[in-house]
């Protein structure tokens, strides 16, 4: 999967409340080595605006709604996430952004590496650069 893609994750519906469930390499395609989650948000406020180099990630809107935004440097796409059972993969060397958020969202973010912030493309205008060498 070279391209940003929604996953839908499995979920068991049940009276007394739904559970979802990830498992590595399986409903996802890496083994995750980190995991971190985004909340409390103002409104307004944009998060994430950058691309990474190797870092494969699954972004989940666990609770309210957000957007995630992708560019590739020639096309851009926006995602609305607003259900835990929806995943959105994101390959590396993607440009995204995460905005909209509503009150009392939480965002869930499974990552294939360590934190490195050498793995982090910050300015848009490297990265397209970047992607123009690259094709
Ligand atoms: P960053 O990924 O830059 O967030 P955003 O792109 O949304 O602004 O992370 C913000 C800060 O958090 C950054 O300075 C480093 C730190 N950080 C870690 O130490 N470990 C992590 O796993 C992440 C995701 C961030």
């Amino acid at each position: 999967m070279n391209t940003p893609a929604i996953i839908d994750l499995p979920r068991f519906e049940d009276p007394r409340g739904n559970l979802s469930f990830i498992e590595q390499s399986k409903h996802i395609p890496f083994t995750i080595k980190r995991t971190y989650w985004i909340y409390d948000v103002p409104g307004g406020e944009v998060r994430g605006g950058h691309a990474f180099l190797s870092q494969k990630e699954l972004i989940v809107a666990l609770s309210g709604s957000f957007d995630v935004v992708v560019k590739n440097g020639l096309a851009e796409e926006t995602f609305s996430l607003n259900r835990s059972y929806y995943g959105l993969y994101v390959p590396p060397g993607i440009w995204r952004q995460m905005a909209n958020f509503s009150t009392n969202s939480l965002a869930l973010v499974l990552s294939s590496t360590d934190y490195d912030k050498d793995d982090y493309v910050r300015d848009f205008n490297a990265y397209l650069k970047m992607k123009s060498h690259a094709s």
